[in-house]
């Protein structure tokens, strides 16, 4: 027996049971993986795009490892699998602002932060996906996290800190999708 430890085989055995959020990774995924071979990125950066894509979330499933998800998927990935995919986990979507505002910010600065299109791919479908798979724009996604967190929570004001970084993301993504 072979133990399969694909990205969407662990979102599949760690996510699927967390109810809305396997809706949320699913829906994210598939985004990627429709547009990731339209982006030129080569054969392996778009397997590594939908791979993070499945992974982003871990960390809901592993609250005993970290409080905050983006570093407990972090922390699990570099112990268990691979220390640079869990940097691309760790500075998901809105990390760069809600970790320092949570006062993880050092722990943060301990994973390498990716800066290419196989983030700004991930961040984008992430912030245009709502918690139950709904297809969002950057707007309505921030005005839903409003709704959800409250306007003091650090998912929002995180949101809205990052979001000119997230709109130029979109902006490449749209360009690049169209061209
Ligand atoms: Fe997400």
């Amino acid at each position: 027996m072979t133990l399969d430890t694909t990205p969407h085989s662990y979102a599949t055995w760690y996510i699927k049971p967390l109810g809305d959020r396997w809706l949320h990774t699913e829906a994210v995924a598939a985004k990627v993986a429709a547009v990731a071979p339209l982006l030129g990125l080569r054969e392996f950066e778009q397997n590594l795009a939908v791979g993070i894509a499945w992974l982003h979330d871990l960390g809901y499933a592993f609250p005993d490892v970290h409080p905050w998800h983006p570093l407990a998927g972090a922390l699990y990935l570099r112990e268990n699998w691979n220390a640079s995919i869990a940097g691309y986990v760790a500075w998901h979507s809105t990390a760069e602002h809600e970790g320092p505002m949570l006062g993880y910010g050092a722990e943060l600065m301990e994973f390498e932060r990716p800066h290419n299109l196989i983030q700004t791919v991930v961040d984008w479908a992430d912030m245009t996906t709502g918690p139950r798979g709904e297809a969002f724009t950057l707007q309505e996604r921030l005005a839903e996290i409003g709704n959800r967190h409250g306007k003091d929570s650090t998912q929002y004001n995180g949101m809205v800190a990052s979001f000119d970084r997230l709109n130029t993301g979109r902006k490449i993504i749209r360009r690049l999708v169209t061209a």
